[in-house]
C-alpha cells in the first residue's frame, strides 16, 4: 500500500492506494475519481481502454465516500492537485457508501457541526487538522531543543488557578473537585524541581460567552522557568512563536493554500521583532486621534468597497442570462464570494461605530475587550506584546512591578489581523508574605494553597511562565475566523456532541 503524499517517489511506477472517493465525474469512456487516503487527495483516471469492462462498470457505481483500493501507474501532472495522477489498471470496491450527507454544495455551519464526525473528512477541515498537528509537533521540538522537559499537570484539581467563576465542578468521591483551568500552579512546583518545564494538556473553562475565541475545553501549553524575569519570559514567547511560524510555513504551505491563507503577515512576524508596548501606552494609543482616524478611514474604505462590489454584482447578474455554461459557473462562484464579502462588510460597518465609542471612552484600569484588541493589533504587522497590566484585572499569583505597585508584571501576546490574545503570562510573585496577602485579597482559601505557598518557603526564586492557547494559535495561523474549526471535536457553550 502506498500513501498519496509519497507519490513523488513512485513516478511511472505501479502502486496501490487505499482510500475513499472524494468526488467522481464520469463521461462515456472515463471516470475521474478524486481519491483521498488521509495523507492527501489524488485524481485517479479509470479509462475504459485500460481496465476490464467489469472494473469500468464497477467504478461507475461508486458514490461519494465509498471505500476502495485502486491500482495504477503514477504520472506527473502539474495541473493536478498534489502534482500526480494515477492511471488505473484495477480497482476493488470495499464498500459503496450510502448517500453522503455532506455534498459539494454549501451547507450551514450548524448542519456541519452536527456532522462534525464526517465534516472532518472535508478538504479544508483536513488541512486545518494537518496544520494543528504540525504546530503541536513544532511546540514539542522547540521546547525540547531549548532544554525544557514536558511534565503533566493533573486534570482534577482541588483549587482554582484563574478565578472561580469559570470552574467546572465535579464530584470526587463526595469531595468537590474541579477540572483544571491551567496547569500553571503545578508547573511552578515542577520548575522548582527541573528548572525549565512545559505542560501540554487539556484545560477547561465554564465560559458562558459565545464568541469566536472561546471553547469550554481547549489545549494549553504552559512553560514555566526558574530564574526568568518578565523580559526573559517575553523573549522566550517571541522566539517560540517565530519558530512555530517558520516550521509551519516550511512544511505546510500546501495545506495553507487549501485554506486560502494569505501568509504575508505570518512571514513578516518571522522576520521582524514583535512590537512590545506597556498597557498604559496601549490605552493612550486606543484613545488617540490616530486610532479614531484609522477607524473612520476604515469605515469609508468599506463603504466604497461595498458600492463597488454591488455594482459588479448587478453587472454579472445581467450577464448571467446569456452567458455560456462555463461562464455561468464562474459567475455563480463570484456571486457567492460577493455575498460573503458583503456580509463581512456589513458586519464591519455595524461594528466600527461601536468600536470607536468603546476605544474613545476606554478607562485606564479596565481589561481590554475583544474589539479593543482588534483595534490595537490592526495597526501592526507583527504580534503585539502588551505588558504591565493593572494588577486588579489580573490573577493573584502575578508579581507586582517594583516601579509601580498598581501594575502586574504580566504580558499578553495579541495576534495580528484581529485574532486576539493567544498568550497570557507573567513573572510570578515569589515572596511568601506578598503572596499570602494576594490570596486573602482575592478571597481565596489559604488552606488549599498551602502547598503552593511552600514553593515560597523552601528556596524561592524569581520565576516566570506563560500559557499559549493552542486553538487560538491554530485559528490565527490557518486564518480561521472561529475556533470551532481548529480542534477535532469542539466543546463550547451549546455543543457537547458529537
Ligand atoms: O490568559 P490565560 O487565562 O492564562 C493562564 O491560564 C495562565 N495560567 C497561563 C500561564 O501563565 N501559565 O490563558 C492562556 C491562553 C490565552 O491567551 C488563550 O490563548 C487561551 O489560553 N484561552 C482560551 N482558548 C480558548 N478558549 C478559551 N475559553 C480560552 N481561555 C484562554
Ligand atoms: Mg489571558
Amino acid at each position: 500500500m502506498t500513501y498519496i503524499n509519497q507519490l513523488s517517489q513512485f513516478e511511472d511506477q505501479e502502486v496501490t492506494l487505499k482510500g475513499w472517493v472524494y468526488n467522481i465525474r464520469s463521461s462515456k469512456a472515463i471516470h475521474f475519481l478524486e481519491v483521498r487516503d488521509g495523507s492527501g487527495i489524488c485524481q485517479c483516471i479509470v479509462s475504459a481502454d485500460d481496465v476490464t469492462t467489469e472494473v469500468f462498470d464497477a467504478a461507475g457505481t461508486l458514490k461519494q465516500e465509498s471505500s476502495l483500493e485502486i491500482t495504477g501507474k503514477v504520472l506527473k501532472d502539474d495541473r493536478s492537485i498534489g502534482g500526480y495522477e494515477l492511471h488505473a489498471s484495477d480497482l476493488k470496491i470495499i464498500q459503496i457508501a450510502e448517500n453522503y450527507p455532506i455534498t459539494p454544495k454549501d451547507h450551514g455551519v450548524e448542519f456541519l457541526m452536527e456532522n462534525r464526525h464526517l465534516w472532518l473528512r472535508s478538504r479544508r477541515q483536513w488541512a486545518a487538522m494537518q496544520v494543528r498537528n504540525a504546530i503541536q509537533f513544532s511546540i514539542h521540538k522547540f521546547f525540547q531543543e531549548e532544554g525544557f522537559i514536558q511534565m503533566d499537570a493533573p486534570i482534577f484539581t482541588g483549587n482554582a488557578a484563574e478565578g472561580t467563576t469559570t470552574l467546572f465542578e465535579t464530584d470526587y468521591f463526595d469531595e468537590k473537585a474541579y477540572l483544571t483551568q491551567s496547569g500553571q500552579l503545578y508547573g511552578e512546583a515542577m520548575a522548582m524541581a527541573h528548572g525549565k518545564i512545559y505542560t501540554f494538556g487539556p484545560t477547561f473553562r465554564a465560559e458562558k460567552s459565545k464568541t469566536r475565541r472561546h471553547l469550554t475545553e481547549f489545549w494549553m501549553i504552559e512553560p514555566e522557568m526558574a530564574f526568568y524575569d518578565l523580559d526573559m519570559n517575553m523573549d522566550l514567547a517571541e522566539k517560540m512563536l517565530k519558530y512555530i511560524l517558520k516550521d509551519v510555513l516550511d512544511h505546510k504551505k500546501p495545506e495553507l493554500e487549501i485554506l486560502e491563507r494569505d501568509t504575508s503577515l505570518l512571514e513578516k512576524a518571522i522576520d521582524n521583532p514583535f512590537v512590545r508596548m506597556s498597557y498604559t501606552d496601549a490605552v493612550d494609543q486606543l484613545k488617540s486621534e490616530k486610532t479614531a482616524e484609522m477607524l473612520s478611514k476604515m469605515e469609508s474604505d468599506r463603504r466604497e468597497e461595498l458600492n463597488q462590489i454591488q455594482n459588479e454584482l448587478e453587472e454579472i447578474k445581467k450577464e448571467h442570462g446569456s452567458a455560456k455554461k462555463w461562464r455561468k459557473t464562474q459567475i455563480d462562484q463570484r456571486i457567492k464570494e460577493i455575498h460573503a464579502r458583503v456580509d463581512q462588510i456589513e458586519e464591519d460597518l455595524r461594528n466600527i461605530p461601536v468600536w470607536m465609542e468603546s476605544a474613545k471612552n476606554f478607562r485606564w484600569g479596565n481589561d481590554f475587550g475583544g474589539s479593543d484588541e482588534t483595534i490595537l493589533t490592526m495597526q501592526y504587522e507583527t504580534p503585539l506584546m502588551i505588558h504591565r497590566y493593572p494588577a486588579e484585572v489580573k490573577a493573584f499569583y502575578m508579581k507586582r512591578d517594583p516601579e509601580d505597585e498598581k501594575l502586574a508584571l504580566a504580558v499578553d501576546v495579541l495576534a495580528p489581523e484581529g485574532y486576539g490574545e493567544i498568550i497570557g503570562g507573567s513573572q510570578r510573585e515569589d515572596d511568601l508574605s506578598e503572596l499570602q496577602k494576594r490570596i486573602a485579597e482575592h478571597d481565596l482559601p489559604e488552606e488549599v494553597f498551602s502547598w503552593f505557598l511552600d514553593l515560597r518557603r523552601y528556596g524561592t526564586v524569581p520565576h516566570s511562565g506563560y500559557g499559549l492557547g493552542l486553538e487560538r494559535t491554530v485559528s490565527w495561523i490557518c486564518g480561521l475566523s472561529h475556533v470551532r474549526e481548529t480542534i477535532p471535536f469542539p466543546r463550547m457553550l451549546g455543543r457537547l456532541r458529537p
